[in-house]
């Protein structure tokens, strides 16, 4: 009870402060954009770049309809909770980043803990966490927020009836859609995990490559939803359907859903090389490392010079920042609405200068000499989607949301066919003990009721003389940002055409396991390559392919949508 008087103490005094906005409720949103001036052609086509074919088909039909970037990301975020389960979701949450009619802006739609949640409900009686208890299964699913951002973002700069955005969904989840290999593979391996834990397989067990796969419950939420707004999720007969799939074996009551509110923020903004970031703020984190990282590596400049892309030396570099990034994230980084997080000190031009000057350029600095650099002393679980929108008229929308694991917790509210997300793992369930993607944290990021648990997605707008030039993000928890940041230098910095700087070889590293760097099948292990970076003192760790980037850079008028080559998605653009 204080800690829920607390948070909306704070949100009211950041509103105030006209830091955010709360939104009025899901039948007060007031269109703003339609009613604005008509508007002029400013880029030869509108562009996609999304996790699969539905959702750029979903955009093509929403630009022929006439709708605007908003109007397409919309389309796209639903027809992905239909056709991409795996991460697309009403169940989840996630982050807008939005450039509309010159300005910018972004949605905090981010899950929120329930009203029963504790700060030790992952802990045992000895005080150590519960393996699995906030990844598989009821206890692990945060309040989500997808359909509220989604409400929040089309009524405020949507052209097209809501309904009109809906419908491409309806018709994939009523009509079917062909499951693809990797969603299947995706399906058995997550099943495995699930089994004799959820009702995963009642839903999703007879899912077939090559085969229609039609999801007649979530048909008939999304028609509901289609027909009366966004209070169906969080007040309607869908709401009863989570709250009742929840009675006994979760936290999330009505009163959870009926109180959820999207956020409106102010982006983290930033100059850098000319051009201005627009990105993420907290909750996630992901905005401030990016910022951190750009601004870092351009007061290494000397360091970097003649420094070959993905080399043995570059490597190392950009792990030493990395190593910096990750220990102000542990620290500092959580909810605003509970701690304040500061954001302008850590992206500052002079802290991050002095930051810069402790890095090494010969060998890997000892992991324990590096901490939090503010004066006082966080991996999240795998799957996520994003997509990049652009429109003739020069909006743009950079979308990140996730059911955090792949199919998030397993559960399927009862009824619905709404995959529900097992978000709660992205809070420190203990001080220091890392979660699923091997970060830790601190008070910052502690569980508390209401709270939004710390991400690292990072929706980001590149912006240069008020046009809009680059529009990007990925999947990949803590990889995130670091992802983003390898993509942006290698456009701005390498001067690559943007296929081939997604497509390039990423590394990672986030301060823990102490200097080791997380390697993509790019380069053989036992490689040349390898061995110099080894040489240097880092222990290499393989992993799988690391994030499915969907961006588009803007070349002159021309936009150019690039879809990761890993992974299954689309890019398209549209007259
Ligand atoms: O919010 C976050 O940072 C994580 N829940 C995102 C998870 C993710 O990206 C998984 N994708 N590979």
């Amino acid at each position: 009870m204080k800690a829920n008087n607390k948070a909306k103490l704070s949100i009211a005094s950041l509103a105030i402060a006209g830091l955010v906005s709360i939104s009025a409720g899901f039948l007060e949103a007031t269109p703003v954009y339609a009613k604005g001036p008509a508007q002029q052609a400013v880029f030869a086509t509108s562009a996609v770049s999304v996790a699969d074919q539905y959702g750029a088909d979903a955009a093509q039909q929403i630009f022929k309809e006439g709708g605007n970037a908003v109007d397409a990301a919309v389309a796209i975020a639903f027809t992905l909770a239909v056709t991409y389960p795996e991460a697309g979701n009403i169940g989840g949450g996630g982050f807008m980043t939005l450039y509309v009619n010159g300005k910018p802006y972004f949605i905090d739609y981010r899950e929120r803990a329930p009203l029963a949640a504790t700060r030790t409900m992952y802990l045992d009686d000895k005080g150590e966490v519960i393996k699995g208890k906030s990844l598989v299964g009821y206890y692990a699913v945060g309040v989500p927020g997808t359909v509220a951002g989604m409400w929040e973002a089309q009524h405020r700069f949507g052209r097209l009836k809501w309904k009109q955005v809906l419908a491409p969904a309806i018709k994939y989840a009523r009509d079917g859609f062909v499951a693809d290999e990797l969603l299947v593979q995706r399906r058995d391996s997550a099943a495995k995990e699930f089994e004799g834990k959820t009702n995963f397989d009642t839903y999703f067990g007879s899912m077939k490559v090559g085969e229609t796969f039609k999801q007649p419950d979530l048909a008939a939420v999304l028609t509901r939803i289609s027909n009366n707004g966004a209070k169906e999720f969080y007040n309607g007969k869908t709401a009863d359907l989570i709250a009742a799939s929840m009675r006994g074996h979760g936290l999330i009551t009505k009163r959870d859903l009926h109180d959820y509110r999207a956020v409106w923020r102010q982006p983290v903004e930033a100059k850098w090389n000319g051009y201005e970031i627009i990105t993420a703020p907290p909750p996630s984190s992901g905005g401030v490392g990016l910022v951190q990282l750009l601004k870092m590596k351009a007061d290494l400049k000397q360091d970097f010079n003649g420094v070959d892309l993905n080399s043995a030396q570059y490597i190392h570099l950009l792990a030493e920042i990395e190593k910096r990034v990750f220990a102000d994230r542990a620290q500092y980084l959580g909810d605003p609405d509970f701690y304040k997080v500061p954001v302008a000190q850590l992206t500052d031009d002079a802290y991050l200068a002095k930051r810069a000057a402790e890095v090494n350029p010969n060998a890997p600095s000892d992991t324990k000499s590096v901490v939090a650099g503010l004066g006082t002393s966080m991996p999240e679980k795998a799957e996520t989607t994003h997509f990049s929108v652009v429109d003739k008229w020069g909006n743009a929308v950079s979308n990140t949301y996730t059911l955090n694991g792949y199919f998030g917790s397993g559960v399927i509210a009862q009824g619905t066919g709404i995959l529900l997300n097992d978000e709660m793992d992205d809070f420190a369930a203990k001080p220091g003990v890392p979660n699923m993607f091997g970060v830790v944290g601190s008070d910052a990021n502690s569980i508390e009721p209401n709270k939004r648990p710390l991400s690292s997605m990072t929706p980001t707008i590149l912006t240069k003389d008020g046009k809009v030039s680059l529009v990007t993000g990925t999947p990949g928890g803590s990889r995130i940002f670091t992802t983003i940041f390898q993509v942006i230098t290698n456009v701005y910095d390498f001067n690559m055409p943007l296929k081939d700087a997604v497509a390039a070889m990423r590394f990672h590293h986030q301060l823990l396991p102490p200097n080791t760097i997380f390697w993509e099948p790019y380069a053989p292990i036992d490689g040349e390559l390898a061995k110099q970076v080894e040489a240097k003192g880092y222990v290499l760790k393989a992993q799988n392919f690391n994030g499915d980037v969907q961006a588009i850079k803007i070349n002159g008028d021309t936009p150019v949508p690039i879809s990761d080559p890993r992974g299954r998605g689309v890019a398209r653009v549209f007259q």
